[in-house]
């Protein structure tokens, strides 16, 4: 970062008195640190501005895919020619890098400003793991450091114009939703994953409440890993018993050309829908069960990328027309849709 012209005058650190009409060296701190903070906040101020939508992820539970609806949105949204950037909060446990394909990548500073890395489809991407020397290492960050930091990122970050920004956080009511929120003005809302178990559905609900509290509208609700489809090939026609999750019997039925089709509801379905109408914000919709979403994620060539026109692209693609709808009824109504 440049140095303040504060900081440019600090004499030496001796404790002799300052000499009348002259600031002691504990008031130029003072001075310094109110001049830096004022200097960032002009500068997220200006960032703010120039990023049309910003969007957050959260979960109350660990591991529903955050990151995973994350990286497709920002996908889903460049495919579609917009300007979007990625910043992944996650300081613990960044993985939105891995499924960027930007495994390995460190930051570029010049003149004190972050430039993103490129992604696929020109996503650019800030995470806590350009910066971290070994993946296998934990960062182990006081609070006050994180955050700051965690500003840093935001204020420091030179995105360019923006049709949006998507900022992925770890799970849970942490302190990261809150910094983002006190730090960069005018969020237009918070997307909410959950899976469909009744634990998730549960912490979903702490997340729809803290969402309030921060003052932040919901966009709605995403269910993740709702139902596998499974296929299969028979005697046209014919009638088929499976057993499904839980030993429940499902028939199905082939077609002319013997191909069947069931869905498996894995974690049970519709609870993400439940949720949503239980407390009155959208349910944007559900994102099938997809062993290819594992695989990409470990790739680092996410689903909608590597298959376009497969059922999880398609189911991505409806989530974000849900999201797209919210936001345009925001920029209309200019109010909260809590
Ligand atoms: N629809 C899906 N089908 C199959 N696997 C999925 C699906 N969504 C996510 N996954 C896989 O589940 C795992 C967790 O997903 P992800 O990392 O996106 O969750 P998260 O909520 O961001 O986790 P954390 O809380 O640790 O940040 C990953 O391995 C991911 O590839
Ligand atoms: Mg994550």
């Amino acid at each position: 970062m440049t140095e303040s012209p504060v900081s440019q005058h600090t004499p030496d650190k001796s404790e002799t008195p300052a000499p009348e009409g002259e600031a002691s060296p504990q008031q130029r701190k003072q001075m310094e640190a109110a001049y830096q903070q004022m200097k960032r906040q002009m500068a997220m101020k200006k960032i703010a501005e120039e990023i049309s939508h910003k969007i957050m992820v959260l979960s109350g539970k660990g591991g529903v895919g955050k990151s995973t609806v994350a990286t497709g949105l920002a996908l889903s949204l460049a495919e579609q020619g917009l300007k979007v950037g990625l910043l992944d909060i996650d300081i613990t446990g960044p993985n939105v890098p891995k499924m960027m394909g930007l495994d390995g990548m460190r930051l570029h500073v010049e003149e004190g400003r972050i430039y993103p890395n490129i992604g696929h489809s020109g996503v650019k991407v800030i995470s806590m793991a350009f910066l971290l020397e070994d993946e296998d290492t934990p960062v182990v960050w006081r609070g006050p450091i994180k955050l700051g930091a965690i500003q840093q990122f935001i204020a420091d970050v030179e995105w360019g114009l923006l049709d949006h920004l998507i900022i992925d956080f770890p799970p849970g009511t942490s302190d990261e939703p809150l910094t983002v929120v006190q730090s960069l003005p005018d969020i237009d809302g918070i997307v909410i994953v959950t899976t469909p178990q009744d634990v998730a559905l549960l912490d979903s609900r702490k997340s729809i409440s803290f969402a309030k509290t921060l003052n932040v509208p919901v966009l709605g609700v995403v269910e993740n890993m709702s139902g596998y489809t499974l296929r299969g090939k028979t005697e046209p026609n014919s009638r088929l018993e499976l057993v499904g999750p839980g030993g429940k019997m499902i028939e199905v039925e082939a077609d002319d050309g013997g191909d069947w089709s069931a869905v498996l509801d894995i974690f049970k379905r519709g609870g993400g829908e439940k949720t949503a109408s239980d407390l009155k914000v959208p349910f944007l919709g559900a994102l099938p069960f997809d062993p290819g979403v594992l695989r990409g994620g470990d790739d680092g060539v996410h689903r909608i990328i590597a298959n376009p026109s497969g059922e999880s692209a398609k189911a991505f693609a409806k989530v974000v027309e849900a999201i797209s709808e919210q936001l345009s009824n925001e920029d209309e109504s200019g109010v909260n849709i809590i």
